[in-house]
This record gives structure tokens, sequence and C-alpha cells, in this order.
């Protein structure tokens, strides 16, 4: 089974990339199940017809993290649809949910998960080793993917020897900076600590440039936003033998216009 993971989806650049390239890439893969991290469609948050413009591009399932609800609007979709995940281990009052068991066309049913991490957050989730270990179990699936939506490497590796075993793809997204990492752990699981960025390719993770180095130099905090010219697309490729349950290979997946 083929699945292939696109990292963190930036504003309209971000969308029309994807729009223009996800087809021709799930061909030339043979992709069986493609998850987008899109939680920055709208740069901070999602807006629904965004989320919608990533499903009807061919994301099958699409991932949130720490900005899931700037953008409110988003709760009259994410109640309803099966595959628009936020972080399963957000408090679980919130609207929504963090895993969904989505079955290929060819029969093999993948659990898919939403975690972000703690490391660097400006905010409280729950812890989300525990987390997985208690919703794996109650998953009927053949196999899981996890989307770590992190700051810290050191988070997004000790998840991957924690997992590894029981989980046959760990992507980590969030910093919008692809790593080199990409590896398959002794017992299966495949594993890169992120996927990188999908958007204007100069900027500073999306964002103009100009605003960017303004705030460093102390400048009065000014509005973001997305930055323009030429766009990137990345992720990872993940090969998962579906009868011994590991993953082959991990390779990274990187377009620029
Ligand atoms: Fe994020």
């Amino acid at each position: 089974m083929y699945l292939l993971s696109i990292g963190d989806v930036v504003g309209e650049p971000g969308l029309r990339m994807v729009e223009k390239h996800l087809n021709a890439l799930r061909r030339e893969h043979h992709v069986d199940l493609c998850v987008v991290n899109g939680e920055n469609a709208d740069l901070m948050g999602i807006r629904p017809e965004q989320a919608e413009r990533l499903f009807a591009a061919g994301a099958d399932v699409v991932t949130l993290g720490n900005h899931t609800w700037h953008r409110k609007d988003i709760i009259r979709l994410i109640g309803d649809h099966p595959y628009l995940l936020r972080p399963a281990n957000f408090p679980s009052q919130n609207p929504g949910r963090g895993h969904c068991v989505f079955e290929t066309s060819r029969g093999v049913r993948v659990g898919v998960i939403s975690l972000v991490g703690r490391c660097l957050m400006d905010f409280h989730p729950d812890n989300p080793f525990p987390v997985i270990d208690r919703l794996l179990p109650t998953m009927d699936a053949d196999l899981f993917a996890v989307d770590i939506h992190a700051e810290a490497t050191s988070e997004k590796g000790a998840l991957a020897y924690h997992l590894d075993g029981r989980v046959q793809a760990l992507f980590g997204t969030h910093t919008h900076v692809q790593t080199a990492d990409e590896r398959v752990f002794p017992a299966g699981l495949g594993f890169i600590s992120d996927l990188g960025m999908t958007g204007p390719a100069q900027s500073v993770l999306g964002v103009r440039s100009d605003i960017s180095v303004a705030s460093f130099l102390g400048a009065v905090p000014q509005r973001y936003e997305v930055a323009s010219g030429p766009s990137k697309l990345e992720g990872a490729l993940f090969d998962i033998d579906e009868k011994t349950k590991r993953c082959r290979s991990v390779s990274r997946v990187a377009l620029a216009e």
C-alpha cells in the first residue's frame, strides 16, 4: 500500500499547488491513501470551503493542528466530516474527532490519527503518548498512520520509538521545514520528523519574509500575510506491506515551480 502524506498547506499558493499536482502524484506513485495537513490553509486555521477544496483535489484525510480553531466556521464542517481530523489529544469537549478509519479502493482499512505535541506549544493539550495508547486498541483497522503536529524533533522521535511495531507510518508536521531523517524503524514503523510545507517557497514558513524580519527586529507586531511568488509542494511517500504490517521504505517528495 502506498501512503502519500503532504506537509502543511499554506494559504492560496499551497491550495493551488495541491490542486495542480496532487492527482498526478497519486497516479505516478499508485497512491492508495493521501493524508494532507491543512491547518494553515487560511494561514492560521482553515475555512470549510478550503477543506472541501483539499478533498476535491485528492486528499482522502485532512489533518489539523494547533491552529485548528483559529477560523471558527470550521466547526460547521468538522462535526459532520468523517475524514477531517483535529488532534485527538484536544479536550474531549471539543467538536470533531481526532481519528478515522479510511478504507482504500483495494479494501485496506487504515486508521489515521491526528496528534499535537506539547513541547513549545503555548496551550495545554493532553499528553499524546497515553492518548494514542488508549486509542489504538479501539480502532478496527489493518494499518495505522499518525500525524504528529509538533515543534520538537525529540518529541516526534520519542513517539516513533513508542509506536514502532504498532503503527506503520508516523510523519511530523508543523515546522514547515522538510527533514532528511526518513527511515524505517526496527519493528517496521516508517518515520520522518517533518514533511515540510506546501506553499510559497520564498517566505519564512509561508509568511512574507519582510513581515517576519520586521518582527524579529522588534517592530510592533503586524498581521502575518501569506507570501507570493513560486510555490513548492513537500511530503513523503510510505510503501507499506499490508501482509507483514511493516513499512518497506519512506521517501521524501518535493516539487517546486
Ligand atoms: Fe501548526
